[in-house]
């Protein structure tokens, strides 16, 4: 097929998926007003609130704290097998740097735009192996980006005093499959709440936190790409995300300052067997 071809395919396909859609959206959204009495005043109220979200850039982040975000991940990643899915949140930089494997992801002592700063958080070492999800082959040549807070809580995006790929990198998995980064034991922390997201969690009285992980993006060819975190056992907020991403298969523990987590990759459609 022409790319052109298959371009006009994802249009009809999106075109047919809005017919089928907009029915079901518009009769629940009415049966929800119609339950809850909706009044011209909260109809306004409830507009503009959506136009503040637009405006402050946190249409996505409303679907995180919904638990909407949590529940399309699930369908478009709903895995029979394999390491399970979470969301990529945004504090994803493309282009992290390559570190050897084994490598560290710690720049801190590295000079950041003040000069040398402290690393905030204990030593800890993430390890594992990538392996094939049906075959438990391993999967050498993987290539593991990984990214997560200190152990104050802030990913090196939210300060500028921080190094700008500190706790960030990417690995190549070796021959047989393996990585191992060293890294700081990342915190709990709170999603950005200073908006109109945060005003919403507030009347709700719900809180902002997310319990202690570390993201990865994981791909190799042959095999979907996977989005992921892995949490830290113990900590707080396990049963309470602000953004109810955590899943049971996903917690791990540190042991003697090692956090394992193993990754298991699903063989893309069409390179299944
Ligand atoms: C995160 O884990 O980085 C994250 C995900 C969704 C919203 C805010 C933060
Ligand atoms: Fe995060």
């Amino acid at each position: 097929m022409t790319p052109e071809g298959a371009g006009q395919d994802v249009d009809e396909h999106r075109a047919d998926r809005m017919q089928a859609a907009l029915p079901v959206v518009v009769a629940t959204l009415r049966r929800v007003v119609q339950d809850l009495e909706l009044t011209d005043d909260e109809l306004h109220a409830v507009l503009g609130f959506l136009g503040e979200v637009a405006r402050a850039d946190e249409l996505v982040l409303l679907s995180d704290v919904l638990g909407i975000s949590r529940v399309v991940d699930d369908q478009t990643h709903a895995a029979t097998a394999g390491t399970p899915s979470a969301v990529l949140g945004p504090f994803y930089l493309p282009g992290a740097p390559f570190i050897d494997n084994p490598g560290s992801i710690v720049r801190a002592g590295e000079s950041g735009p003040d000069g040398a700063i402290d690393a905030r958080g204990s030593g800890l070492v993430i390890t594992g192996t990538v392996t094939d999800a049906a075959s438990a082959a391993p999967i050498p040549g993987a290539v593991l980006d990984v990214w997560q807070a200190d152990g104050a809580g802030t990913y090196s995006n939210e300060d500028p005093t921080l190094p700008s790929w500190h706790l960030r990198g990417r690995q190549v998995a070796d021959g047989a499959g393996g990585y191992r980064i060293a890294t700081l034991a990342p915190s709990h922390y709170t999603v950005k709440h200073d908006g109109p997201v945060g005003r919403l969690l507030a009347a709700a009285g719900r809180h902002p936190w997310r319990p202690a992980h570390i993201h990865f993006l994981v791909t190799a060819d042959g095999y979907d790409t996977l989005v992921t975190q892995v949490y830290v056992a113990d900590g707080p907020y396990l049963d309470d995300d602000a953004i109810d991403d955590v899943k049971d298969a996903l917690i791990r523990p540190i042991e003697a300052g090692i956090l394992r987590f193993e990754i298991g990759l699903r063989a893309a459609r069409g390179a299944r067997s």
